[in-house]
């Protein structure tokens, strides 16, 4: 068994993003928007930010208070949109419940062309038709992983398990276009175990601590382990029974150190992407 090891992975894609960011005639910048105090969200947010200073881009961070409204968090993100020294803009999803606060609307919201975490529908549809644009960020940084370890997607049977529109549905365009041969499961799949044995590469991603059992993996598989799901005590583990699978497979990612860190290099890629597009760059 061979760890994926997205902490060193992310450090290496940081170094050339920094490189390359030194030699921009901009400093790409990153707004951030958090609502509420979810402490996971906080934890994101700050990592987020440190990305940035490592990278050397300038980061934005509008911390509002839990009551602020959909209305001023719309007028923020107009103001972000008009402001040509912000390149990139997110908001930390999720927003707080029973407040009024309407998340796709925020999403559709923030400028295509500063949509860094890719989920403005005209960034998805580009996505969906292989035109140029940002890439959504973890399932990016999971293909990156797979590439830094020499692992070819192609003609591969790739099995993914959960649906949403972070991760899931991108995740299967992307391993698309790579040329696989993609089965999304879900709650509702039926003999779920027999599909996931059949997958070459299986990516965990609905949410649910230790779901993913030994007998659910063929042996030799490349395992992906999306989730993170946070103990008490702070702790974050996956949607995979890391201990009783790795010794079946033959790569497979810890968390947390696997996919996590390759989200938020995946988000600095997009980020210095927005900036060149700004600066007519690319
Ligand atoms: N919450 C969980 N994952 C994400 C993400 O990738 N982007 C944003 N904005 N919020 C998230």
């Amino acid at each position: 068994m061979n760890l994926l090891n997205g902490k060193e992975v992310s450090a290496k894609v940081l170094v050339q993003i920094a490189q390359e960011a030194r030699d921009l005639s901009v400093q790409p910048c990153l707004a951030v928007i958090i609502v509420g105090d979810d402490p996971a969200s906080r934890i994101y947010v700050n990592n987020k930010k440190k990305a940035c200073e490592q990278v050397g881009f300038r980061s934005l961070e509008f911390a509002l208070p839990t009551e602020t409204g959909q209305e001023k968090l719309l007028s923020l993100v107009d103001e972000l949109n008009r402001d040509a020294s912000v390149h990139g803009i997110l908001c930390q999803a999720p927003l707080p419940r029973g407040y009024g606060y309407d998340e796709r609307a925020v999403c559709r919201a923030i400028s295509p062309a500063k949509d860094v975490d890719c989920f403005h529908p005209e960034t998805a549809g580009k996505l969906l038709l292989g035109e140029a644009g940002f890439l959504p960020c973890t399932p990016a940084g999971v293909i990156a992983l797979l590439d830094d370890a020499g692992i070819s997607l192609s003609g591969k049977q790739v099995v993914i398990v959960g649906r949403s529109n972070i991760v899931g549905k991108p995740m299967a365009i992307l391993a698309l276009r790579r040329d696989a041969t993609v089965t999304i499961c879900h709650s509702k799949t039926k003999d779920l175990a027999k599909i996931t044995r059949r997958a070459d590469i299986l990516i965990a991603a609905l949410g649910k601590l230790h779901f993913i059992t030994a007998e659910m993996v063929k042996d030799g598989a490349v395992v992906i382990d999306v989730g993170m799901n946070r103990m008490e005590g702070k702790k974050v583990r996956g949607d995979v029974d890391f201990e009783n699978v790795a010794g079946k497979c033959s790569f497979i990612t810890p968390v947390p150190g696997g996919v996590g860190p390759m989200t938020i290099a995946m988000l600095m890629q997009n980020t210095l992407t927005a900036a060149k597009m700004a600066a007519n760059i690319c």
